[in-house]
């Protein structure tokens, strides 16, 4: 069992402010509630979930100006160690807004702000510089201009000189140019994993020939497909397994691929099978949908739906 921290990396973070409205209407001013503000950002919920779950992970991620005071100042209030790379260039605001009349959530994401190259250097030494060296990697969310689109490839391999292991979810070109560089984990959705392997759409029974693709040609050793309500597929070079998602009432998934990714990571940092690590990552997602806006899982739901997988899994892996 590696015994370095987890360590999450969150490049274009955004501090989330949210508030609710009666009615949408154009040209009327609108009357909005007291904002609540959140700390936004994949790496950043990754590293939050994994605290949750009872970890002590280190989250690395960037902050600019007074937004990004504040988004710090919120990470730390979780609990959560943080190492930041400050910016020229303000943090982004992230804007939600609920229509209480409909329920609707209109989500209004802004631009990342632009790095300057000596930011992302910054950001390089501090991960070469680990000390204690990293027993995971995660690298979550998109780039923000001015970071060049190689640059989880070049994360990729300081981890490998680490003996870190290096996971990446991501989307578009950067997560396959990460992927060049041989990933240890990668968990694409359906639309993500056809980026990766160049195609337009997949069907469902194209999945695991997909996943498999990745791992002969030395893009990375396991692939999680995440599917939403019908669970995820784990694709290994030898094995391949669907775990559905347990029957949930969804509120809102938001935040639940960052949950998948925290249940798996930290359970096989706990020295567990990889099959019991997708188990928990599923449960993780799927307590996750449970919550409103960006609220991740509570540890009772989670319990919860673990245990409807392990009874679901004892059931059928005997007639499998
Ligand atoms: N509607 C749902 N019902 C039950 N579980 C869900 C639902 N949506 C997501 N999940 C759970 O969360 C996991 C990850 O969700 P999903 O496949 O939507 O990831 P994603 O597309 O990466 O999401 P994100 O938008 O958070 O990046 C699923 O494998 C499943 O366990
Ligand atoms: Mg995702």
């Amino acid at each position: 069992m590696a015994t370095g921290p987890i360590v999450t990396l969150t490049i274009n973070p955004a501090l989330d402010k949210s508030s609710n409205v009666d009615r949408i209407v154009p040209e009327n001013k609108l009357r909005c509630d007291k904002p609540t503000f959140e700390a936004g950002g994949g790496g950043i919920n990754v590293a939050k979930a994994i605290h949750r779950l009872g970890g002590n992970p280190i989250a690395i991620f960037t902050i600019g100006g007074p937004t990004g005071q504040r988004l710090h100042k919120l990470v730390k209030n979780e609990g959560v160690e943080t190492m930041v790379i400050e910016t020229k260039q303000w943090t982004r605001e992230n804007f939600h807004i609920l229509e209480t009349s409909t329920g609707f959530q209109y989500r209004f994401g802004m631009p990342g702000t632009e790095m300057m190259p000596t930011e992302v250097r910054a950001i390089i030494e501090t991960l070469e510089e680990l000390d204690p060296k990293p027993s995971y990697i995660i690298a979550s969310g998109s780039l923000p201009p001015g970071v060049p689109i190689d640059f989880y490839s070049k994360v990729a391999q300081i981890a490998h000189k680490q003996g870190a292991r290096f996971i990446v979810d991501g989307s578009g070109e950067s997560l396959r140019s990460a992927s060049e560089s041989g990933l240890f984990l990668l968990k694409p959705n359906i639309t993500e994993l056809s980026q990766l392997v160049g195609v337009d759409k997949l069907e469902m029974d194209e999945v695991d020939d997909a996943a498999r693709a990745l791992i002969i040609r030395g893009q990375c050793e396991i692939v999680v497909v995440s599917m939403g309500a019908m669970g995820a597929i784990l694709v290994t070079e030898d094995q391949v397994e669907h775990i559905p998602a347990p029957p949930v009432q969804p509120v809102s998934t938001v935040g639940a691929g960052d949950s998948m990714v925290a249940g798996i990571i930290w359970t096989l940092s706990q020295g567990k099978s990889l099959r019991e690590a997708v188990r928990m990552g599923v449960a993780c997602g799927s307590a996750a949908t449970m919550n409103a806006g960006s609220e991740l899982f509570k540890m009772q739901d989670v319990s919860k739906l673990m245990d409807w997988l392990n009874r679901y899994s004892k059931r059928y892996s005997a007639t499998m």
